[in-house]
């Protein structure tokens, strides 16, 4: 069934009681998906290497992200959204989140890996500013799909300037 979805999106950090919800979300979305156990590792960690969030709609969990930092540079290991909620723009709200997220933080660099064959994925990275950086070869056993890596410079905020 379609969602006529008129709620507002918010975006914040995932907490354990969201894990039942994104667990469904992973099931959905990935034929190797995460675990409810693997969920909770990350919304848990405490050390701030892992940040972890979820976007609601009105009390709905929509989607959510999960994101490494790693010698300050955060990595994107994980972005999915509820079928019911995908092309309305929360993916691209939830990457944005993300974003600013590492900005904040202080980050110069955000990456991420993707399979050759995702579309969707490719071309919500893309619109977002990633530039493709390299490809592992046959990285994924199923499908022996490629993995395409890709990147996004945090530190310069593009501006036009006009000079007489
Ligand atoms: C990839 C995914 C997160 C996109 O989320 P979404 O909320 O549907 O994306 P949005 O509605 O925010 O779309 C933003 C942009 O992404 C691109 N996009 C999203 N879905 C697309 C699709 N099915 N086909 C082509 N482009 C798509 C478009 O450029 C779109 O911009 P536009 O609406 O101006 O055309 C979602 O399809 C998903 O959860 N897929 C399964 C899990 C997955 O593959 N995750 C990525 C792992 S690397």
């Amino acid at each position: 069934m379609c969602n006529t979805n008129t709620n507002a999106i918010t975006i914040r950090q995932a907490k354990l009681y969201d894990v039942p919800a994104m667990a469904r979300i992973e099931r959905e979305s990935f034929e190797d998906y995460w675990s409810p156990d693997e969920l909770t590792k990350d919304v848990t960690c405490d050390d701030g290497s892992i940040y972890v969030a979820v976007a609601m709609s009105g009390d709905e969990r929509a989607g959510y992200a999960d994101m490494r930092i790693v010698a300050g540079e955060a990595q994107i290991y994980n972005i999915a959204i509820a079928p019911e909620f995908r092309r309305q723009g929360i993916g691209e709200a939830l990457l944005m989140h993300m974003i600013e997220k590492s900005r904040e933080l202080g980050l110069d660099i955000i990456s991420l890996e993707v399979r050759s064959g995702n579309e969707a994925a490719m071309a919500l990275y893309e619109k977002m500013g990633f530039k493709q950086v390299g490809i592992r070869k046959a990285y994924y056993e199923k499908g022996n799909e490629d993995a395409v890596l890709m990147d996004k410079e945090l530190g310069a905020v593009e501006v036009e300037v006009q000079i007489n």
